[in-house]
């Protein structure tokens, strides 16, 4: 049979009911499916082999491009060599040089890094690190967390409390206790079509005063806040907003986390969101980008006092009771050493930098003005556009775009409610910006 020959990610298959898709709308999928077979670049194939360019990165997390040879000769070199080693009171040598290399790419005292293997699991262990944080030193009452309207910090229990996205909480009961929120930073008729950072909205940051006033910062354990929040739909913070956060914190003895799940590995031209805004978090996490969405990992970037408040007790005894399994898994590490390497040698990073100016002056001559385009927001590499709604039904056009770019113009894009998201791979050149501006152009007229 022709399919015989074919390998298996190549095969298309028949039964579509067993696997529940995350994060999908499962019964829709499976009528018209959006099959991947493989990847190369900027492109995925679907099984027949026809070329639809990954306009988001995956998941905003295939920075250095598919299939990049380097990463894949590591990885498979890695599974030969090392498959398996515990990092729980044992370990391998390239955790340590991984760390190394991590924290060499972070600003001021955030050396210390610690490794789970996704977004969430970071998240869930940067409020735990706070939590002990305080304990160390004496202030256990100092347990509450402040998140953000809007904000995504993952799924786990710790992430959704934390997160502000209204879909992603309602389904799930009372989550931490003790948890409270800053307005989000969206004004459409203040922000409306910026490139980069809002001039308005720095003085929302103001509300922590507030929420410091509602629940005494003896109560308060860490703010946690995106740089650039990302899943809602791309909120560049307004000029002066991190800048003031940091200094209510500083003032009040509270930590602040930012969640880099995202703008981590140059999304927005530089290593971390925390150089491009000039603020120094306490902690912060990063998964996705940390080894181009190749195998899964994530972790927590710690101040060095935030590390040193826990080194204390008899040695022999553990001084963080946290972990993955799988933390520093050598697969993930290997993929993480040489993604770093394509970073720093093809200079991606800079590549994102120096083309964010075209990347948002193309897309936004091409795209604003036409037909339910009601606003767009675009920092680094990243651009979100927000359609109006058809009356009937909230979130459904920006659905159908996603499937008419994918099944009849080549693109694959992100989606949250009426938004469409573009964040593709740091490998992108201004061939791709014009690919990526005309199929989007072509996909939003579809749904006019
Ligand atoms: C800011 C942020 N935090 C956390 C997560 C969760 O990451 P994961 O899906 O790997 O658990 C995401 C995922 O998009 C994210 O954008």
């Amino acid at each position: 049979m022709a399919t015989a020959a074919r390998p298996v990610s190549t095969q298309t298959p028949n039964d579509l009911s067993a696997f529940w898709m995350p994060f999908t709308a499962n019964r829709a999928f499976k009528k018209n499916p959006r099959m991947i077979a493989r990847a190369k670049g900027l492109y995925y194939y679907t099984p027949e082999g026809k070329q639809v360019i990954d306009a988001a990165a995956g998941l905003w997390c295939v920075n250095a491009g598919h299939g990049h040879d380097r990463i894949v000769a590591a990885i498979q070199a890695q599974a030969a060599e090392l498959d398996f080693a515990p990092t729980f009171q044992y370990a391998h040598p390239q955790a340590f040089t991984l760390a190394t290399r991590i924290a060499e790419l972070t600003p001021g005292d955030l050396n210390c890094v610690f490794f789970a293997n996704s977004g969430s699991e970071s998240v869930d262990t940067a409020l735990k690190m706070a939590l002990a944080y305080w304990k160390a030193r004496g202030q256990g009452s100092k347990t509450r967390f402040i998140g953000r309207e809007r904000g995504y910090h993952g799924v786990g229990f710790g992430g959704i409390s934390v997160g502000g996205m209204v879909a992603n909480r309602k389904q799930f009961g009372n989550m931490l206790s003790g948890v409270d929120h800053l307005p989000h930073t969206y004004n459409r008729a203040e922000q409306g079509f910026t490139k980069g950072q809002p001039a308005w909205g720095g003085h929302l940051a103001e509300e922590l005063e507030r929420l410091i006033q509602l629940h005494d910062a003896s109560t308060i354990a860490a703010v946690i806040v995106e740089p650039m929040a990302g899943s809602t739909g791309v909120l560049p913070p307004p000029v002066g907003y991190l800048e003031k956060l940091r200094a209510i914190c500083d003032r009040n003895d509270i930590l602040l986390i930012f969640d880099e799940v995202i703008t981590g590995f140059g999304r927005l031209g530089t290593p971390f969101a925390s150089q491009r805004f000039n603020v120094i978090p306490d902690l912060f996490t990063f998964a996705k980008g940390v080894t181009s969405g190749t195998v899964p990992m994530g972790g927590v970037v710690a101040r060095q006092f935030i590390h040193d408040a826990m080194m204390n007790g008899p040695e022999h005894l553990i001084e963080f009771f946290h972990g993955y399994t799988y933390s520093a898994h050598p697969l993930a590490c290997a993929a993480a050493l040489a993604t770093l390497d394509v970073y720093r040698d093809e200079k991606l990073f800079e590549n994102a930098k120096t083309l964010e100016t075209v990347w948002a002056d193309t897309l936004y001559a091409a795209i604003k003005g036409l037909p339910n385009v009601l606003d767009m927001r675009q920092i680094g590499l990243t651009c979100a556009i927000d359609l109006s709604s058809r009356p009937d039904a909230v979130g459904k056009r920006a659905f159908e775009a996603m499937e008419k770019g994918f099944h009849d113009n080549g693109i694959a894009i992100r989606i949250s409610g009426e938004t469409l998201a573009i964040t593709p791979p740091l490998t992108l050149t201004t061939a791709h910006i014009d690919e990526i501006t005309e199929k989007m152009v072509k996909t939003i007229k579809a749904v006019a």
